[in-house]
Order: C-alpha cells, then structure tokens, then sequence
C-alpha cells in the first residue's frame, strides 16, 4: 500500500533525496522512510497553555505507540492557545490555529495525525483544521488536572473563581483567604477539572468517536492517560492502513450523538459554537435548531460543578464518559463508527457506573432536562442560548427592566456604583462582546452582580448579552445573541428602562418595545469601528460569521482534502 507520504520520501531523485537527508540530521535510520505511515503529532504544548504544559511527555507516549505499529511519528508545534493568559480572547484565534492545523498537515508528509489538545479551543481548533484535511485523525487530550483542595474541601477550577471573588465583593472572604486559595485550586498537570469547557470539548471528542474510549476523564496525571496516548499512537497507523477518514466517523449521527452527550453532563455552551463550526468543516449539516431539538428532554446525569458537586476526578473513577453513554440507551445512535474501528455502541456495551452520586441514572437524574435551549424572539431574530442546568429555575420565566452596559469597561466603571438604578428584578444587558464586536467573543457574559445586590444576599439574575460564558460558569446567563451589536442585532437598540421577557419555556426572548421605536433607534445607530485596519484581526473581522454559524470564517467552511501539493524545488 502506498501512502501520502512516498511522494516526499518515495523517489531516489534530487527531491527524494533532500526530503530524506535534512531528516536524518536528527539521527533518523533509512529503514524508516521505507514507505511506511507518517503520523504526525500535531502539539499545542506551551508553557504559556498550563492546560497543556505536560504534552511534549504526551506525545512521546504517542510516539512509542506509533513505533511499536510500524509507524513513523514525526511531532510538529501549532499555536497554542491558553484560555488563562492571551488577550483580548483566545476564541478570536480558533480559527487561525484552525489554518496553521489545516496547512501544516496538507503541507507535509503526513499519512495519519494524532492531535494533542486539552485547553478549551485548542480541541475544537485542531479538529476544525484536520477536519479540512479529512485524512485519518484520532485526538489524545492532555486531560483534566485532580481536584482541587482548600481546606479540606474540592474546590473546582473556574467555577470557584467566580464564587470566590463574588464571596470578596460581599465580603464574606477576605483577600488573605483568596490569595491562599489561588495555589490550592490548579495544583497538576491537565486542563480545568470542572465540566468546563476543556472536559465538555473531551467529552465531546469521545461522543464524536474522535477518541478512545475514556478518553475525556482519565487525569492528566494518571498513568492510563499515558496507556491511552500509547494506545492511540498504535491506532492511528491501523487507521491510516485502513484509510478511516475523519469523514467516516464525522457523520451527523456523530454529531447528534455529541448533541445529548452535552446535555447529559451539563455541558458548556460554548460546545454549541464549536460544534457547529467542525460540523461546517465536514459538510454536516448543523443548526441552532438540532441543538434545541435534540437536547430537549436529555437528562443531566452527571453531578460535576459547575451544575453539580463533584469534579473530574470523581467522573473518571465513577465510570467516566462511557458509563454515561451507556444510561443514555437508545437516545444515542449505537451504529455510530468510532477511530478504535468499532461502533460507539460496542464501545460502552461493558461499561459499569461505580458511583450513583456522580454519575446519575437516567431514572433520577440530577436535572430532568439538561440540554442547552435555543431562545427566539426580536432580540435574537436568529437565536440565542442558555444552559438552564446552570441557571435559576424561578427567573426561567421572568420580566425585567434592562440595564445597558455599552461595553465591557463602561460595565466594570459602574457595576459598583451605589448610584446605579439596579435591583434583582431588573435584566442586565451587555453589548459589543460578540464575534465581530470585542473582536473575538470573549467568556465575559456570566457578568458578576452589583455588590449591593451580593451584600443583600442576591446571587442571581438574568443577564444577556452576546457574549460567550466560561464553561465553568453559571447563572440565568442568555449568551451569543445574534446577530450581535456590533452587527446592527437588535441588541444594540436596547436602552435602559427598556422591558424584556425571557421565557426559556417557550424558548422566547422578547424586547418589548415597539417595531416603529425600534426602527426609529435603527435609523440614528452607529456601527462602531472596526478594530484593526490591517493583519489577523482585519482578515477575521471582515470573515467572521455569527455565532448561530459557529463563528468560523466563511472562507474555511468545507475542506480541500490531503492532496499533494507540487514540488518545492
Ligand atoms: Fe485551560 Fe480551563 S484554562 S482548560
């Protein structure tokens, strides 16, 4: 069988020769350019990703795994993004670490490519890319840090920031206390322990059949997350033999399957954006509707912050992902293909729940209905989300006067203000955080509370915005209300006084005001200026699509597959 990579290492010529020689200034034998599989590794590991610090050890499990199958592994880095440290928000480069995955496997010798992703948009980044590619792919993530551990008490990472800082602001933690926690909470290796957006993305790697089985919980330091990179490494040379494309395996059914798999463990919205995006990839057709309609009646089973109690670990050791798969029964679609080359269905046939607290059955689940709604209405004209598994039952249904913030600085000069017309029925409004408008969307849409507010006890109240939240975050949170404010969305209309219904029931988000006053507001709108007249910023602010389509760039839906390129000399 001839592989992809015989064009570059297959001929005796000039070519084949300077494509063989500079490899072999890094001590690699002839035997290995014999025609065998290329795999590369596709790295995020940066030491400015802490979620992803520990993937060079990663990947050299990878690499034995590869070797033992008669593979040739050969690592390369992609931009790493990590949620923690990059600025203004590292969604604004999913899509350009999507080309940088995209180019640099169709650029080089690589048969099959095994992924290496754990901090949030890192995985949807390099499934988008290879997607593009549609070669063999099988994805490894870093994996989940342990709990964390204050005092005696798990704390999780993410949704313990906000409360803590919330517990500051009311003053019912001192600073002293909340420093000390900062060295209790991330104390491993692996990405965010809580059902944040790092283990939602996992998780959605197995429902996908992108990864092994277990592959979403088993701790970043546990042993048999390394077993699991090993064993990946030894399949990805049977996939590139048995050309078992991602296609093959990114089917809608993997997709729905995906869908309810978000649903049952209380999954970040923020996997209704990426999913959309990687479906757009391959060709499936994807909508806010199938999110809505699928997760409808989709039990929460799984008791982890931030709509439950335990962490990651807890999940792992209770059965993990394929316990959880297997209670879904028949809301799953069994017949689906995985990269082990079997059904997702034979996958869990086995799988045992050890631990009926952290992973519920379908009979008592921890939430009756968890999947993430679709809202409708004249705000959000082409939807907008929220995850009532995270929210307040009493304000599902609730009617409030809007206060507006125009942008993230105006909301962080008066959300303290003792002067500030606020209370716990009124809707806080935030504008300009979508794609376009930030640029990039960032995680700011859990907006915290008016101090005076947390001081009298409150602890929730409805906020929109079209903004993405942390996955770790919760609250009646109505977030990527498109088309957003920057676009001229009826979200930029919005003035303070203003009512506004919400009714997640009825999937209805109302600006109750009237069409010729919102017109009348439309006229004397403004659009504010873009942000950049030049570089990435400029190329995404002119392509980047709304967040009801994923927020990929226009130009990067669908692929252009793994053919060779011409020669270079
Ligand atoms: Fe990296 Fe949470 S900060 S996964």
């Amino acid at each position: 069988m001839k592989f992809r990579s015989s064009a570059w290492f297959g001929s005796k010529d000039r070519d084949g020769f300077i494509h063989r020689s500079w490899m072999k200034n890094q001590g690699l034998p002839d035997h290995l350019f014999d025609g065998r599989p290329v795999i590369g590794i596709c790295n995020t590991w940066s030491e400015l990703t802490p979620c992803n610090a520990h993937f060079r050890k990663l990947a050299e499990y990878v690499k034995r795994g590869v070797y033992e199958a008669g593979g040739f592994p050969l690592e390369f880095p992609v931009m790493s993004l990590g949620e923690t440290l990059m600025r203004p928000t590292t969604m604004l480069f999913r899509n350009l670490v999507s080309m940088d995955v995209e180019e640099s496997i169709r650029a080089n010798p690589i048969d099959g490519v095994v992924l290496l992703a754990g901090c949030d948009k890192t995985t949807p980044a390099l499934l988008m890319g290879a997607a593009s590619c549609d070669l063999p792919a099988l994805m490894v993530s870093g994996g989940p840090m342990l709990n964390g551990k204050f005092r005696g008490q798990d704390i999780g990472s993410g949704t313990d920031v906000w409360k803590f800082s919330e517990d500051v602001r009311r003053g019912t933690m001192s600073e002293c206390d909340f420093v000390e926690a900062e060295s209790c909470m991330n104390r491993s290796a692996g990405h965010c322990m809580t059902m944040g957006t790092a283990s939602t993305m996992a998780s959605v790697v197995e429902a996908l059949g992108m990864g092994l089985p277990a592959n979403a919980a088993i701790p970043a330091v546990d042993s048999r997350r390394y077993t699991l990179a090993h064993l990946a490494g030894n399949r990805i040379v049977g996939m590139v033999r048995e050309d078992l494309r991602m296609s093959k395996i990114l089917t809608r059914e993997a997709f729905e399957n995906a869908i309810r798999v978000v649903g049952a463990i209380g999954g970040s919205t923020n996997a209704v954006i990426h999913l959309l995006a990687i479906a757009g990839r391959v060709g499936v057709e994807l909508s806010l509707d199938d999110w809505d309609r699928l997760g409808r009646g989709v039990p929460c089973l799984v008791n982890l912050m931030p709509s439950g109690k335990y962490l990651m670990e807890d999940f792992y050791y209770a059965g993990g992902l394929p316990a959880v798969i297997r209670e879904l029964g028949e809301l799953i679609h069994h017949g689906a293909l995985t990269v082990n080359g079997k059904s997702i269905g034979d996958n869990v046939e086995d799988a045992q729940c050890y631990n009926r607290d952290v992973i519920k059955p379908t009979g008592e689940p921890l939430i009756a209905d968890g999947g993430i709604a679709v809202l409708r209405g004249n705000l959000c004209p082409n939807g907008a989300v929220i995850k009532p598994s995270a929210a307040t039952p009493g304000l599902m249904q609730h009617r409030g006067r809007a206060v507006v913030f125009e942008s993230i600085e105006d909301f962080h000069v008066r959300i303290d203000d003792p002067k500030l017309e606020v209370d716990e029925t009124s809707v806080m409004v935030l504008k300009n955080c979508g794609p376009r408008g930030y640029p990039g969307m960032p995680e700011v849409g859990n907006l915290p509370l008016p101090a005076k507010l947390l001081q009298r006890g409150i602890i929730d109240m409805v906020r929109i915005s079209d903004a993405r939240m942390s996955g770790t975050a919760y609250g009646t949170v109505v977030l990527h209300v498109a088309p957003e404010a920057a676009s001229g969305g009826s979200l930029a209309l919005v003035e303070n006084g203003d009512l506004i219904d919400l009714d997640v029931g009825e999937r209805r988000l109302h600006l109750d005001v009237s069409e010729a006053e919102i017109e009348r507001r439309r006229a004397v709108w403004h659009p504010p200026a873009p942000p950049a007249d030049r570089g990435y910023y400029k190329l995404y602010y002119d392509h980047v699509m709304q967040a009801d389509r994923g927020a990929d760039l226009d130009f990067l839906v669908g692929g252009s597959g793994v053919g060779v390129p011409r020669e270079s000399h």
